[in-house]
Parts: C-alpha cells; sequence; structure tokens
C-alpha cells in the first residue's frame, strides 16, 4: 500500500525532527506506513540572509512570516504532487485560532493520503499565506505555545498511530480513550499485589464477559467524573456493575 505522505514545513526543523526518529513514529516510517518529511522553510527564503520573517504592517509586537518563503515551498510541494501523485488533500496550518484537534479529527486525517502542515514560529504569518494556501487550520488545544513545531508533532502522532499496520495490536488504536467518546478504564499489570494495594478481582477472574461489564462501568464513571460533556455525545451503553471497581478515583 503506498504510504501517507505528510511534509512539515517549519521555521524551526530541528524541533520537529528529533520526535520522528523515535518509537510508533519511527517504526511507522521504517515500514513504508508513512513516508514524513520535514522542510527548512529559511531554505525557500531568497533574502541574502536567509530572513523569514519581518515586522508587522501597522506596527505592533512580534514578527511575521514572511509570505514568500511559504508560497515558494508549499508551491514546489504541490508542483511535485502533480507529477508524481497522489494530490494534496490538505494543506494545514497550525495556530491556536483553529478547529480544535479531537479524535473524530485525527481519524478523518489519517484516511488521506497526503497532508501538508505548515509550522509557523514569531507572532504569526502574513494573512495572504492563509487566505490563499491554507485549506484547513488546527489548534490542539486553548492555549498559546510559541510555535507551531511542537502542535504540527502532536497532529502527526495522533493521525499515524491510526494507519493500519503500525500499532502491533490492531485493536489497539480503537480501543483508546476517546475513541467512541468515553475514556479508557484503569489498567493494571504485574504483580497483582503491589505494597498491598491489589488488582481487582475481576482482572484476574478469566471471566472475559464480567472483565467487559467491568471495564465498560469503570469507562463511564471515569468520563461522568471527568469529562460529563463527552457523556452527551454518548449512545446507549451496555449497563454493567460497579461492585467491583477499587481502582484509582
Ligand atoms: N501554535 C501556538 N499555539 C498553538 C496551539 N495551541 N495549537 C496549534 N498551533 C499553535
Amino acid at each position: 500500500m503506498q504510504p501517507m505522505i505528510i511534509d512539515i514545513i517549519a521555521a524551526l526543523p530541528d524541533i520537529v525532527r528529533g520526535p520522528l526518529n523515535q518509537s510508533i513514529l519511527k517504526r511507522a516510517v521504517s515500514a513504508n506506513l508513512a513516508e514524513i518529511r520535514v522542510h527548512d522553510l529559511r531554505q525557500f527564503s531568497t533574502d541574502p540572509h536567509r530572513q523569514i520573517d519581518d515586522y508587522p504592517f501597522g506596527g505592533g509586537a512580534g514578527m511575521i512570516l514572511k509570505p514568500e518563503p511559504i508560497f515558494a515551498c508549499i508551491e514546489s510541494l504541490q508542483n511535485e504532487a502533480e507529477k508524481t501523485g497522489p494530490p494534496i488533500d490538505e494543506i494545514i496550518f497550525l495556530t491556536p485560532d483553529g478547529d480544535l484537534l479531537n479524535q473524530p479529527m485525527a481519524n478523518e486525517l489519517s484516511l488521506k493520503k497526503r497532508l501538508v502542515l505548515l509550522a509557523g514560529h514569531y507572532k504569526g504569518v502574513d494573512q495572504r499565506v492563509r487566505d490563499q494556501l491554507i485549506t484547513r487550520e488546527i489548534s490542539i488545544g486553548d492555549y498559546v505555545l510559541s510555535g507551531g513545531e511542537l502542535p504540527a508533532l502532536v497532529l502527526v502522532d495522533a493521525v499515524v498511530r491510526l494507519l493500519p499496520g503500525v500499532l502491533g495490536d490492531a485493536c489497539s488504536a480503537l480501543t483508546d480513550s476517546f475513541q467512541d467518546a468515553l475514556l479508557d478504564a484503569p489498567t493494571y499489570t504485574r504483580p497483582a499485589s503491589f505494597r498491598d494495594l491489589e488488582v481487582p478481582s475481576v482482572l484476574r477472574s478469566g471471566d472475559h464477559h464480567a472483565i467487559s461489564t467491568w471495564r465498560e462501568a469503570e469507562r463511564l464513571k471515569k468520563t461522568s467524573q471527568r469529562r460529563p460533556n463527552l457523556l452527551e455525545d454518548h449512545g446507549p451503553v451496555s449497563g454493567g456493575s460497579e461492585t467491583d471497581s477499587k481502582t484509582e478515583s
């Protein structure tokens, strides 16, 4: 199968490169399930000093990413995609004023074949880039980071781990918290007793029906305690007993 192609354009590319070389993302690339390329915006500047930012018209604090290097970089990616395929599905700008990233959005993006992510730094990016090139703006949360590099990595991780074959256990992405709008049940491993703290006996019972009933009840309990808003979106749930729920609160 053709790998998903993700091009990340970054003002500070070194922030992005390290984590791509670890764990699941590294494995996805080695297994040819994803092709993730990092582009240094500075390389697309024709300025003798490779400048990529400038002062804002109208005054104000902070520097703004200039349009020319971004247009040059994205247009070169568009040309390449036209020649080799697949076409670019989305050109995403990471910004705190974008749509909030959530699991359905990650699921949807994981079905795409080619994504371009623009990770800005400094105060912002020239609006003409957003108007002319960007097809989607995504935020990873209601807080402001120093740049879009970490948000781009968050998005890549959320998407790539969903690609078929990336996770060892084919089921495990589907059983994540949020995958069906409920938080995950508590999990335990050996030893069964640690400093007199016991693993709930149902998990050691071997009774798969009882275990899944317990997990469902725990998921509902945790979700209603921590994120009751998620329950509004959740359809009817099979009931479960909460009697054997000696777990974290
Ligand atoms: N850039 C800075 N903060 C951000 C955020 N919360 N989400 C996406 N991009 C950002």
